[in-house]
């Protein structure tokens, strides 16, 4: 079922009713505390002015990024999501029948955004036996010239980081024409810093980043690159002109302002995985993002049991991991609730 399946038009504005009947959402690592306290504001004041075009409102949030990051504003591209960016290098990089090169098991919308733009993909391996580890090698050996490559650090669904060693590996080693994209989606939660620096440093790495995790503005439709200056320009070309509307900019510029929801965030998504991956009585991995990778007798009926107790999770067969479901780290008390439904389930499958 996609989200919004099943949806009462009529009753949808009735927000109060719609929360009420809402199951418990681990499935798409969204935020449990909400959007920032901030953003809901921002979006409040804004909203008079919803017959503007967003001009200033975008130009406002790329200088707030560019500042936070240190780099030329024309370096911030912003989409709807960070797969609007996604779309965006794909319509601006490949030609017909080029093929993006990415990981497998990992993040689905690489692949389909590559073919919504005729393209193809191609994929490196991360295997459980090494701890689903990446190192440059396994990128190479599989790299033919993609002129599109990602990497995802913490990786979704597994949680392991990419080490900045790697990925300068891999930028060294790939052609100037090849554009390393860095998706950092869930960067905040990790403990590892982010790759930004690597910006300045190689001409073919650009770095991917999103408000829909960390400050809960999935909803939204935020997200950004950074990237290299000399492809500011050729992007500058291309890019869909107010692609983020005006309350969505206002909400993301009040939420980079608001370190106390943020940090807050990331230490309920640190605690909670840590917590998750102890007590749980199955094989987990240890993960730097804010939702745990479970390796489960039956993911299709765990997942279905689990629907039937008010949980929603994410089950593998959908990522090309078909024993394992990925649940997303929820409130302190969210989180004990589901590794309790969890464990039952998990017995109950001996
Ligand atoms: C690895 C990864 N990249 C990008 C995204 C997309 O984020 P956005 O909501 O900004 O489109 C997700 C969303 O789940 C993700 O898991």
């Amino acid at each position: 079922m996609d989200p919004g399946d099943g949806i009462d038009v009529d009753d949808y504005l009735a927000i109060d009713a719609v929360e009420a009947t809402e199951p418990l959402q681990l499935r798409y690592n969204e935020n449990p505390l909400g959007p920032s306290p901030a953003a809901i504001e921002a979006v409040r004041t804004y909203s008079t002015r919803m017959h503007r075009y967003p001009g200033d409102p975008i130009r406002a949030l790329s200088q707030a990024l560019a500042d936070t990051w240190d780099v030329d504003r024309n370096q911030i591209l912003l989409g709807p999501g960070a797969v609007g960016v996604i779309d965006t290098f794909s319509r601006a990089i490949l030609d017909q029948d080029d093929r993006i090169l990415r990981p497998d098991p990992g993040f689905g919308y690489f692949a389909r955004s590559s073919q919504a733009h005729r393209g193809g993909d191609s994929t490196y391996r991360l295997r459980k036996a090494e701890g689903f580890e990446l190192d440059a090698e396994t990128v190479l050996d599989a790299y033919d010239d993609q002129p599109l490559l990602y990497i995802n650090t913490p990786h979704n669904p597994t949680g392991a980081t990419v080490s900045h060693e790697t990925i300068e590996t891999v930028a060294t080693e790939t052609s100037d024409e090849t554009l390393v994209v860095v998706d950092e989606a869930y960067g905040p939660f990790s403990t590892q810093p982010s790759a930004v620096d690597l910006v300045g440093q190689y001409e073919n790495i650009a770095i991917l980043r999103t408000f829909s995790k960390s400050d809960g503005l999935a909803g939204m439709r935020v997200g950004y690159a950074i990237i290299p200056s000399g492809l500011a320009e050729r992007h500058a070309e291309i890019r869909t002109a107010f692609s983020v509307s005006a309350l969505s900019c206002v909400a993301a510029l009040a939420a980079l302002s608001d370190t106390e929801h943020r940090e807050r965030s990331i230490s309920i998504a640190r605690e909670g995985r840590t917590y998750m991956h102890e007590h749980i009585d199955a094989p987990t991995w240890p993960s730097d993002g804010n939702f745990v990778l479970v390796e489960v007798p039956d993911a299709t009926y765990v997942s279905d049991e689990l629907e039937a107790s008010g949980i929603m999770v994410r089950s593998g067969d959908v990522m090309g991991l078909p024993s394992m479901i990925r649940v997303t780290v929820g409130t302190p008390e969210q989180t004990r609730y589901v590794v309790d439904e969890l464990n039952r389930v998990i017995a109950s499958c001996a």
